[in-house]
């Protein structure tokens, strides 16, 4: 069944409603060479980025994806300049304070992954207050990778098992991919679907390990701040091209 998008700007890219990814996650790459180009500061690409989460937040909301994943700052991300750690910590914070009301709006439930504890007092305050405010919207999870490495959530994982089982709460031969799952920081988000990242970079970068087993791999040329909904469209348009078998083969 096509569905007529309530993004009816963009005719040419129809999509079937009956098979949109549940959960589509995000590397938001590209905003320093966005910047560069335009003989900008690279915070300005940040800036415009900003706009990009607000344009792809809200396009997917409308066409009902319930699972969305920005990976906004990644572990390694703070050995970046002070001067544009600091910058992006103050944008997090004001992206949280000026869009809870279009989240609640649009009934948006806000998640953060990673390690949050070593983000700055006041951006986990506003953050935790964020996550409490939107708890009970159920229309659509958007869950911001922060501080967030795909290595250190699967250590962090394995030492709350390792726990478990000296505690005798858990016996070795219980340990199965379930188990694991759940004891990541996406314990009870489903698996990505679909992955995509922009900026022609052709790599995973410590984002999820291992929940994208068998998500699809979308990459596109497109810097993040020239990431809106167009382009969300056509990396949903390909994800539907796409065989999934799983490792079995197709019927028929
Ligand atoms: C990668 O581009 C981007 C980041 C490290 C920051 C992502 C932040 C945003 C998109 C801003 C808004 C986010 C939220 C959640 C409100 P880069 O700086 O590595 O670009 P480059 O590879 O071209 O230098």
């Amino acid at each position: 069944m096509a569905i007529s998008l309530p993004l009816n700007d963009f005719p040419e890219l129809s999509l079937d409603a009956s098979r949109l990814p549940q959960h589509v996650a995000i590397v938001m790459d590209g905003n320093g060479r966005w910047a560069r180009r335009r003989g900008l500061a690279r915070n300005e690409g940040h800036r415009r980025g900003k706009d990009s989460v607000r344009a792809v937040v809200e396009a997917a909301r409308e066409l009902g994806i319930p699972y969305l994943t920005l990976f906004a700052f990644s572990a390694e991300n703070w050995e970046r300049p002070s001067m544009e750690v600091d910058f992006l910590m103050r944008l997090f914070h004001r992206y949280l304070l000026t869009e809870t009301k279009r989240l609640m709006k649009r009934g948006i439930r806000i998640l953060a992954l990673g390690d949050t504890e070593r983000l700055p007092p006041r951006l986990r305050q506003v953050l935790a207050e964020t996550v409490a405010a939107t708890r009970f919207n159920s229309d659509m999870t958007v869950a911001l990778a922060l501080s967030y490495g795909g290595r250190q959530d699967v250590v962090t994982a394995m030492r709350k098992i390792a726990q478990r089982v000296a505690s005798g709460e858990l016996t070795p031969e219980q340990i199965d991919a379930c188990v694991i799952g759940q004891s990541l920081t996406t314990g009870g988000l489903p698996d990505p679907d679909l992955l995509i990242r922009t900026s022609g970079e052709l790599r995973v970068s410590n984002f999820f390990l291992y929940q994208l087993a068998y998500t699809e791999l979308y990459f596109t040329d497109t810097l993040w701040p020239d990431f809106r909904e167009r382009e969300l469209l056509s990396a949903l348009a390909a994800y539907q091209m796409r065989d999934r078998r799983y490792g079995n083969i197709s019927p028929g």
